[in-house]
């Protein structure tokens, strides 16, 4: 087919940009905000892939409205805003930017958990509202990290990225991930000495909990009252992977009756909507889904995406395709001439 024309929701580099327009036509559609569901559809009117962002949602109804739409490239590692068996019903590639944001993401973890231990937003504020009278013995203790032991949940690149980081600062690291065991597993135990645990043992035996799952029906309200409750009194929760992992409802409760030490929380249940009780209180660091937020790895994760685009359409498989079962619905879409299907340069 000729030039796709292509889609950027927010903003493209400048040389992002130099290397999609060589292959194709493109709208860049900057926004502060989730683009309404109308408006989405207008702007995808005639366009063959669009690059998304977690804030997008590609519902049914949207995959139904847009006939030409042919790649979503997700500028991020979650895919949880897309329904993906939909896509693929209809022959729409879906990509993700895997493997280069894992170091970001799991320094962002680790400021959350150091900033709700060390009260460190907490303590900027009392200095600046003139409230510091001098030392004190008493003043803003927190729980201690070296020689405590961190629970991560999802042993995925990020938490693994994540262990290796709680590992240098002294800690001993046990985790729960949801596949079957395997050498993944070994590996971990050799170099991060870090054991396998089923949940509810990592939920009592952890005096921080660090979660790096992704969304899925399995992982909705993985955290929910129950599992808060059976948590440590002094426990930090720390989510840095997606809002609905988390029952918020049940946390909020849970915070407010100080029954754990705090939580950082990167993302929300309705982000960018959070309960105001949520806000109100001090035992909790709170930001705004900026995981990946690096110069470096933001330009990666947007090459990536570009890159998706630019082998869907010269007939290659891009290489982090999360639908495989949509190529062949995709080459007869494109006419592709196909080369090499598992060759994405
Ligand atoms: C961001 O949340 C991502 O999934 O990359």
């Amino acid at each position: 087919m000729s030039n796709p024309s292509v889609l950027v929701l927010g903003n493209l580099l400048d040389e992002a940009a130099e290397i999609l327009k060589v292959s194709a036509s493109f709208l860049e559609h900057p926004r502060e905000n989730a683009v309404a569901e109308a408006k989405l559809i207008e702007l995808l009117d005639k366009k063959d892939a669009v690059i998304s962002e977690p804030l997008d949602h590609f519902t049914e109804n949207i995959l139904d409205s847009c006939p030409d739409l042919k790649v979503i490239a997700n500028r991020a590692v979650g895919f949880d805003n897309i329904d993906l068996e939909q896509a693929s019903a209809r022959g729409i590639l879906v990509t993700n930017t895997p493997g280069v944001l894992d170091a970001a993401t799991a320094d962002l973890a680790m400021a959350l958990m150091l900033a709700v231990t060390r009260r460190i937003v907490e303590a900027d504020r009392y200095v600046r509202e003139g409230k510091w009278q001098g030392f004190r013995s008493d003043l803003m203790l927190g729980p201690d990290l070296f020689g405590k032991t961190i629970g991560v949940i999802g042993m995925g690149r990020i938490g693994r990225a994540f262990a290796q980081r709680a590992q240098a600062f002294g800690m001993k690291v046990i985790y729960c991930r949801f596949s079957a065991r395997d050498a993944k597993d070994d590996q971990l135990k050799e170099h991060l000495e870090a054991e396998r645990v089923d949940l509810e043992a990592l939920l009592k035996e952890s005096d921080f909990i660090s979660l790096h799952c992704p969304y899925s029906a399995d992982t909705h309200h993985l955290i929910g009252a129950t599992e808060l409750s059976m948590m440590k009194p002094q426990a930090v929760l720390v989510n840095t992977a997606r809002g609905r992992v988390i029952d918020e409802t049940a946390l909020v409760k849970h915070l407010e009756d100080r029954k754990i030490f705090g939580a950082g929380l990167d993302v929300f249940e309705n982000e960018p909507t959070l309960p105001d009780k949520l806000k109100k209180l001090d035992n909790v660091v709170l930001t705004p889904h900026i995981g990946s937020a690096c110069f470096d790895t933001r330009k990666r994760m947007t090459m990536l995406a570009v890159e998706s685009i630019k082998a869907a359409f010269q007939g290659k498989q891009p290489i982090h395709l999360l639908n495989p079962e949509a190529w062949d619905k995709f080459k007869q879409k494109t006419a592709c001439p196909n080369p090499n299907p598992n060759q994405s340069r």
